[in-house]
């Protein structure tokens, strides 16, 4: 007979050494320590039923705890974003409220001096109407910002840079700054080319800004469009020195900002969450031999 080798260890504290012939005293004993075991057993088993009960319950706190925490922190994001937004629409709107101000100022000195005709003022006034059709686009932009879903569009960055001439003129109008445009091809994609022209505009502010507080001799600011057959690329380069190498790792981030005035520091952390989050591309700072290169790549 093959008996456990657990069970004849017992046997055997209880001197049962052949199962053939087993004292009944002996064996007495033996169903004792059997039964001691076994209440031993059931109490460490109530042990760890009540351990368990124990260690859900506070499972069940800590998860209720942790939902109402992501539930707050969900709300307060929203509450940052609500915030990020409207100071991102500001910013957005200031370019375009400057074109226009100049525009009419212009209009106003030319009316004053008489040297206003038809022509000039209808000129001024459709470009006037263009910037604010330009600012309408804007707040539908970011209404849909944070909506999944919005339809892409075909587009270029030729189509993209064109239609942003008139403000980048205007906007550069009273300094020396030249700008100068490397269209190449038409090659076309499908994005949101609302949301790119608003960050060419950031690009194209951040050089003005430098070229001017820098006072740069010949400034100038190229926008070079190009297509590898593969990515489409967006450069905007300017001569006005390069960015600091050691900031250059914080320029993406929000707030960051190295102008004593007028520095928001939001322009290039919501241009990179445009190109990078919403558009699916990429957007690049380096240094060049003459200043900074800013590459969308998309
Ligand atoms: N073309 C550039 N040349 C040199 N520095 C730049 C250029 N563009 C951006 N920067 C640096 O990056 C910082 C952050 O830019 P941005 O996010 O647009 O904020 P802001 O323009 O309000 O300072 C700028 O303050 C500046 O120091
Ligand atoms: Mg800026």
């Amino acid at each position: 007979m093959t008996v456990n080798r657990l069970l004849k260890r017992q046997l055997k504290k209880c001197g049962i050494d052949s199962l053939e012939s087993i004292d009944p005293k002996k064996l007495e004993s033996f169903l004792k320590l059997v039964e001691a075991s076994y209440e031993e057993n059931e109490k460490s088993i109530r042990m760890l039923d009540r351990s368990l009960e124990i260690a859900s319950e506070e499972m069940r706190e800590a998860l209720e705890r942790n939902r109402e925490q992501s539930m707050r922190m969900v709300q307060q994001s929203r509450l940052a974003s609500m915030g990020e937004m409207v100071s991102m629409i500001a910013h957005q709107w200031r370019q375009p409220l400057n074109a226009i101000s100049l525009t009419a100022s212009d209009l106003k000195l030319k009316i004053l001096m008489g040297k206003s005709d038809d022509n000039s003022l209808v000129g001024g006034l459709e470009k006037i109407v263009g910037y604010v059709h330009h600012l309408s686009e804007t707040v539908e932009d970011f209404r849909t910002f944070f909506k999944s879903g919005k339809n892409r569009t075909e587009t270029s960055f030729k189509e993209i840079v064109e239609s942003l001439k008139g403000i980048i003129e205007t906007s550069l109008k009273n300094s020396s700054i030249k700008v100068v445009y490397n269209l190449d091809g038409n090659a076309r994609f499908n994005s949101y080319p609302n949301e790119i022209k608003q960050v060419v505009l950031n690009l194209v502010k951040n050089a003005q800004d430098v070229l001017i507080e820098r006072g740069v001799e010949n400034p100038r600011i190229e926008i070079v469009a190009r297509y590898d057959g593969r990515r489409h690329y967006l450069e905007v380069r300017d001569n006005g020195g390069g960015i600091d190498p050691s900031i250059l790792g914080h320029i993406f981030d929000p707030g960051f900002s190295t102008k004593e005035k007028d520095g928001t520091g939001i322009g290039l952390y919501m241009s990179k969450i445009i190109i990078e989050e919403h558009c699916g591309g990429k957007l690049k700072a380096e240094n060049s031999e003459e200043g900074a290169l800013f590459t969308i790549e998309l």
